[in-house]
Parts: C-alpha cells; sequence; structure tokens
C-alpha cells in the first residue's frame, strides 16, 4: 500500500500481483552494469523487474536476483520471447537457464512480428509446463489483442506498451481494459526525452517532485503498471518514491494534453515498427 492507500499491485487474469513499480533494463550492458542496477533496484524495495531475450542480459539479471538474498517467490519477474526465434517454449527453457531460475513470472511475445497469433500455443506450452506463471504480449494493438484473444485458450495477462502522457494511447488503454489484459508501460519517460518537457517541469515545480516522479506517477494513476529504467542507484531510489503523493485533476488533465497519438488503439507510431 502506498501512503495514500493506494494498491501497489494490479491483479493480473490468472490471479497472480504484479507490482506497479518495476525496473526495466532495456539498453542496460549485460555485466556489472545491469547486476548493479538491479541489485540497487532490489534493495530500494522493487520486487518487479523486466528483462527480455533481445537485451542479452538476463544472466546478469538473474545473478543479481540471486545474489540480493531476497527469496525468489517475493520477486516478479518477466522476460519477452524474441519473435525472431521460432519456438516460445525451447526459448523459455534457455531463458530459465540464463536467469537461473526454475519459473517465470511472465513470460511475453515482445512484438507481434509475422502476426499476433503463431506464436501463442507455444506461450500456451510454457505455461502448462510452469515454465511461465503468466502469458501476455507487449506491442500489440488493440486489433492484434482481438484476433489473439479468438484463438486463445489462455488469456494474454499483459500487453506492455510505449506509455507517456505524450504516447497516451487511450484506445488501446481501453482496450486492454476490456479485455481483463493489464497494461504496462515502458519507456514512461520517453527514455528520457520526456523528462526536460516544460509542461512537465511546471507540474513538478509545483507539486515538489521530480519530472521522473511525475511521469511515473501519472502512468500509475492511469492504472498501468510502469517499468522505467536507470542505471543510477539515485535516480532508481528516485523512481521508486512515487507512493506519496497524488497528482491532482489539473495537473493529470495538462499531462493528458501532451498526447502526440491522437489517442490511439495502436501500439506504436508506423514508423515505430521495427519488424515490419
Ligand atoms: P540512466 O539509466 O542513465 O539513469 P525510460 O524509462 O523512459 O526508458 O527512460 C530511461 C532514461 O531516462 C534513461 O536514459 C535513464 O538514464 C533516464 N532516467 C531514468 N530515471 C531518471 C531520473 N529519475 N532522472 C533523470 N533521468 C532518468
Amino acid at each position: 500500500m502506498g501512503a495514500n492507500g493506494e494498491q501497489a499491485t494490479r491483479t493480473l487474469s490468472n490471479g497472480a500481483e504484479i507490482p506497479v513499480l518495476g525496473l526495466g533494463v532495456w539498453q542496460v550492458r549485460d555485466g556489472r552494469e545491469c547486476e548493479r542496477a538491479v541489485a540497487a533496484a532490489l534493495e530500494t524495495g522493487y520486487r518487479l523487474i523486466d528483462t527480455a531475450q533481445a537485451y542479452r542480459n538476463e544472466a546478469s539479471v538473474g545473478r543479481a536476483i540471486r545474489s540480493s538474498g531476497i527469496p525468489r517467490e517475493e520477486i516478479f519477474l518477466t522476460t519477452k520471447f524474441y519473435p525472431g526465434s521460432r519456438d516460445p517454449f525451447a526459448e523459455a527453457q534457455r531463458s530459465l537457464e540464463r536467469l537461473g531460475t526454475d519459473y517465470l513470472d511472465l513470460y511475453l511475445i515482445h512484438w507481434p512480428q509475422r502476426g499476433p497469433t503463431w506464436a501463442w500455443p507455444g506461450m500456451e506450452r510454457a505455461s502448462e509446463a510452469g515454465l511461465a506463471r503468466a502469458i501476455g504480449v507487449s506491442n500489440f494493438s488493440a486489433a492484434e489483442l482481438r484476433e489473439l484473444s479468438k484463438v486463445s485458450q489462455i488469456p494474454a495477462a499483459v500487453n506492455q506498451i510505449q506509455f507517456s502522457p505524450f504516447e497516451y494511447r487511450r484506445s488501446l488503454v481501453e482496450a486492454c481494459e476490456d479485455a481483463g489484459v493489464v497494461a504496462q508501460a515502458y519507456s514512461p519517460l520517453g527514455t528520457g526525452r520526456h523528462l526536460d518537457d516544460p509542461v512537465v517541469g511546471r507540474i513538478a515545480s509545483a507539486t515538489g517532485r521530480t519530472p521522473a516522479q511525475v511521469l511515473i506517477r501519472w502512468a500509475i494513476q492511469k492504472g498501468l503498471s510502469v517499468i522505467p529504467k536507470s542505471t543510477h542507484r539515485e535516480r532508481i531510489e528516485e523512481n521508486f518514491a512515487v507512493f506519496d503523493f497524488d497528482l491532482d485533476e489539473d495537473a493529470v488533465a495538462a499531462l493528458d494534453a501532451l498526447d502526440t497519438t491522437n489517442q490511439t488503439a495502436d501500439a506504436l507510431a508506423r514508423r515505430q515498427k521495427w519488424w515490419s
């Protein structure tokens, strides 16, 4: 619970709780940099760590988790199937070996390369075999979620999407809510680009918070789980200190107005779809 009485987790369709705040390690170098970031996050109180096969840092994530001394079951660990590979089940086994653990809390299809449905049976097998407790997707549009729901035996628990006031994707978030899919925000700081925005800066000054805290808090108040990335301990701590304040209605409205996606139901702008 945060100081304002808010839930610090969201409930997934498999009944598990996912923390609303986690550390993302996209673009974190394998080795000491990654191990230190994950260790700092766990010491700060983060219990959600988000990696991917494509990030090539799963082994470092695993080492940091094991040496933290925190029981595995207290940590929510996500990795993602790289859809340039063919077999989600075999790749889950390889991820588990690299991570040095025997289950994933969440296994996502990283993006809908070659369509939104072909990999799902393999994801379901990974779930049924206990390799992953929950399975889901990332970078799926509302239309792709609908296509997937027509063929899935196990529903997608999560859709992890690019999300910030500038990439608000309101229709996509609503589609996730309607389908019982928890939306999760990656690049909540716009990979750092949004931190210098004057509107964000004004709200930060007015609330006595930092721009990063304002952007993270906004995404949490929108109901998403959020995974900011940092390799710096003081920023990792700063990004976690978002449970003792609320953005008021005016601040939320001013941030909402920054949207450049026209409230889209798409997961990415056409030019950003690196796989097609
Ligand atoms: P660094 O890793 O050097 O700390 P996003 O989560 O949107 O991908 O943004 C990550 C980027 O924002 C990284 O470049 C990260 O830099 C930077 N960053 C993360 N947290 C903060 C913060 N609290 N203040 C300033 N920059 C931050």
